[in-house]
């Protein structure tokens, strides 16, 4: 089956050539254009032709590893670094060489279970709830660890995609002893990191170094998703590892196109212009995200806030009892109602390993001119809600207000339960 995500896309796609207005929540694209300065090094680099070393461009391998000492205050050599065609191939060439158990939270993105599954791998999904703002819980991974048996890998992403939501340091402390101790190799999928609102970042990488591996790349923060150029930052104890990817990616994707290479070494070396750029871009994700979100919370919609990246993952079980007087049971029954009724699109919660039933989706906060808020904080401008996202983010306002509209009228309904 094709990936949901994509999936979602295409619909939109069919329905606007069919002429009606679609409103694309359902797709995590970056909003943003690629800075200005990594495109003119692109269009400096085209004529870069020659194949690349299989583990990437040297240079472009010491600005990865710069960045996170500079970032993030991690010592990381140049040569723990792999570029790869994106953090989705080397994920997949990652569960490839590894063959190990996958664990996964529920919900996690979309493609790493099918990527197992193609391997022909276990998954072994643990429960999350919205009370605990989705985040894996210690004493889940621990029970998992003990009744699972064999070799595991677990993919934890923070933060998180499709919830917003990123693991609180503590969580992190608790779950790095956990995999220490039962021997579970982690890949930290890192790629909405930068994006991440406010205050400090955690990574597992720092309380578990020597059994994570660091996943990201260029596809969100730099809204270069269609350039495909995904880094892996790999602990000296798993350089076995490491070779065995580099063998396995001479044999697949030989290496990530040149100039592709090229102008990413001026991403990661970053600058004012770049650091100006993350910055308003996370003004913008921040300011649209946190408006859904209490418009959703007044409407009765359970809605924990985002911390980073372009996604919240609301719940509508609130209504679940005037939902099924409509026909409608679950999660994709819901979103297939709203792109119907408002051709709004959305993703349910079982494309993320949610139950089938339950009224779950993610909600992408993406279709917006990124440009145009861009330029509009650049030049000093500020967002005031609610003019701003009438006037900055019109689709997503109009969305939120045919949602709202919807479900407030079954609000009287649910205080008499
Ligand atoms: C959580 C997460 N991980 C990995 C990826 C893959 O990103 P890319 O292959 O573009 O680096 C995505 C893209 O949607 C994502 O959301």
């Amino acid at each position: 089956m094709i990936s949901p995500t994509l999936a979602i896309n295409e619909r939109a796609k069919e329905l606007a050539v069919a002429g009606k207005k679609v409103i694309k929540l359902g797709f995590g694209q970056s909003p943003f254009p690629v800075p200005e300065s990594v495109v003119n090094s692109l269009s400096r680099h085209a004529g870069q032709k020659d194949y690349l070393p299989v583990s990437g461009f040297a240079p472009l391998r010491e600005a990865v590893a710069s960045f996170y000492q500079r970032s993030y205050d991690m010592t990381i050599a140049p040569d723990q670094v792999m570029i790869g065609p994106g953090s989705k191939e080397l994920i997949f060439q990652a569960q490839l060489a590894m063959k190990r158990t996958l664990l996964l939270p529920s919900p996690s993105w979309v493609s790493y279970a099918p990527q197992a599954e193609m391997l022909g791998l276990p998954v072994h999904w643990m429960d999350t709830t919205i009370e605990d703002d989705w985040c894996l819980q210690a004493e889940v991974l621990e029970q998992t660890c003990k009744e699972i048996s064999g070799e595991k890998l677990l993919i934890l992403n923070t933060p998180s995609n499709p919830t917003g939501r990123a693991i609180s340091r503590t969580s992190l402390i608790e779950i790095a002893d956990i995999c220490r101790r039962h021997g579970v190799i982690v890949i930290s999928d890192e790629i909405y990191r930068q994006l991440h609102f406010g205050g400090e970042t955690h990574s597992i990488a720092d309380y578990y170094p020597e059994g994570t591996i660091i996943s990201s790349g260029l596809s969100k923060w730099c809204g270069a998703g269609g350039w495909r150029l995904g880094t892996f930052v790999f602990p000296q104890a798993l350089s076995a590892l490491q070779d065995l990817m580099a063998v396995q990616a001479s044999e697949t994707f030989s290496c990530v196109s040149a100039p592709i290479q090229h102008a990413a070494v001026v991403a990661y070396q970053g600058g004012e212009a770049v650091s100006t750029y993350l910055h308003h871009s996370k003004i913008a994700l921040q300011f649209i995200s946190r408006y859904i979100q209490r418009t959703f919370q007044e409407a009765g919609i359970l809605c924990p806030h985002a911390t980073g990246g372009f996604y919240l993952f609301p719940s509508f079980e609130p209504f679940r009892d005037h939902l099924a007087t409509l026909g409608i049971h679950t999660g994709a029954q819901l979103c297939d109602h709203i792109l119907n009724t408002f051709g709004v699109t959305l993703l349910p919660g079982v494309a993320f390993g949610r139950p089938e039933a339950e009224l779950s989706f993610r909600l992408s906060y993406v279709d917006f001119d990124g440009e145009a808020i861009l330029t509009h904080l650049h030049l000093g401008g500020e967002f005031t809600a609610p003019t701003s996202v009438q006037a900055f983010f019109p689709n997503i306002h109009t969305a939120i207000s045919q949602i709202t509209s919807w479900v407030t009228p079954f609000q009287p309904l649910l205080m008499k339960d």
